[in-house]
């Protein structure tokens, strides 16, 4: 419980509109921050003590430009936006990194919470109702497609969120939403969060339709058919899934999702504080977890999610011949080999998706009094499902 509570009470992201990220399936991204503002400028309302202009920091809309300068003292504020990691926390998190695997989950624990991961979300959602995620007001703001498909004037749309909660991200989009003809299928492989957005008074099945589905299963979701959806959300979700289940929920994600149709991810990132403050007997494998109530999480990073995304990863594996590296240049070394031989070679599924955006988001939390530095890490990418679809290879005729 204190595990989650630590994880999502910060994570609506800094502006990231404010970096300039590009990317094309084959082109690395270039993510540039932009430079800090002169000294000697007026001093910005996140950065001001005067309680006249000082804006509340836990707004989202001021995330992205809080910079930590060397003339900083970082205990001044409670929170910087894009900083890396120092030397002595880097070491600090190799460090824990060890003593997690040296003491894993038994092999017993691990049947259990991989056999029926829906169960622990079900007691999690019988344990905590709506309250507990922060309502995600942020998304439209760093997803502008959600923007413009909730905009009166937009055609009919679909979104499907999957892993949808208690409704923290679908609500808010539907309150903001002026589109008459947007459909939001808000889908969960919990009973119990499905059951929470069903009875919220907010729920009006004209514009939300929720229902049971694992993004990891070989069916669609219910009324959701084929080359459908124009976006597809997926907020921590992911992390949620063992590496095993990627290929197929990104098989699934493809195929409901129309030519054009467009992936907006945020997820946890490799390093941040909830993986590098796991003690004693929680780690499964590379990367990922049990928490305490028994959901499992997982710690990405960019290049892991260019692969699964980008298809390399599924190349790669398709490939396990060993001539793999060479023929794929969208993965490296840093990528566990161990995941690769894990990741579900019944699926078939190697198309790839465009790679329209894809960054980090790290942010600096300072605990002032204790003088604790917190170091945060989000993923955050948007995918597209290109135009034209690869045709699968024609079947070999065998008269
Ligand atoms: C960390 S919560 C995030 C909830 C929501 N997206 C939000 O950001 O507030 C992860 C959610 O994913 C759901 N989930 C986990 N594995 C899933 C799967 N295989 N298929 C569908 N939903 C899943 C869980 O039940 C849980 O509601």
């Amino acid at each position: 419980m204190a595990h989650h509570l630590l994880e999502e009470e910060m994570n609506s992201p800094r502006d990231l509109s404010t970096l300039s990220i590009t990317s094309s399936a084959n082109t690395p991204p270039t993510l540039e921050t932009p430079p800090p503002p002169p000294l000697d400028s007026p001093t910005p309302p996140h950065r001001s003590h005067d309680p006249t202009s000082n804006l509340k920091r836990s707004d989202p809309f001021q995330f992205g430009s809080r910079y930590l300068l060397s003339s900083d003292d970082p205990y001044e504020f409670n929170a910087w936006d894009h900083v890396e990691t120092d030397s002595t926390y880097k070491a600090h998190a190799e460090a824990m990194y060890a003593s997690q695997r040296a003491s894993p989950v038994s092999a017993f624990d691990k049947t259990r919470f991989n056999t029926d991961p829906a169960k622990w979300w079900n007691k999690f959602y019988t344990n905590n109702t709506s309250n507990f995620f922060k309502d995600r007001k942020w998304l439209r703001q760093e997803f502008p497609i959600l923007d413009a498909l909730t905009k009166a004037q937009s055609t009919p749309a679909k979104i499907l969120e999957v892993g949808a909660g208690a409704g923290n991200t679908a609500f808010p989009i539907l309150a903001a939403n002026k589109n008459p003809n947007l459909v939001l299928h808000a889908c969960d492989f919990s009973t119990k969060a499905v059951e929470l957005i069903r009875s919220s008074p907010a729920y009006s099945p004209q514009h939300i339709q929720a229902s049971v589905w694992d993004i990891a299963s070989d069916t669609l979701p219910e009324n959701v058919h084929e080359n459908s959806i124009d976006v597809v959300l997926l907020v921590f979700i992911f992390s949620a899934l063992s590496p095993q289940q990627w290929r197929q929920a990104v098989r699934n994600v493809f195929r409901v999702l129309k030519p054009g149709g467009e992936v907006c991810f945020r997820d946890y990132g490799r390093g941040d504080l909830a993986q590098v403050r796991f003690r004693k007997g929680r780690w499964m494998e590379e990367n990922f977890y049990v928490r305490g109530d028994g959901t499992r999480v997982y710690f990405f990073n960019e290049e892991e999610l260019r692969g699964m995304w980008g298809g390399g990863m599924w190349e790669r594996q398709q490939d396990g011949d060993g001539d793999f590296l060479q023929k794929t240049t969208t993965l490296s070394h840093s990528v566990d080999d161990a995941v690769l031989s894990s990741l579900d070679a019944s699926s078939d599924f190697t198309q790839s998706f465009e790679i329209v955006s894809l960054g980090v988001d790290r942010r600096l939390l300072i605990n002032r009094q204790s003088k604790v530095k917190m170091y945060r890490c989000w993923m955050q990418g948007r995918f597209q499902k290109p135009d034209a679809v690869k045709s699968p290879e024609p079947a070999v005729s065998t008269m």
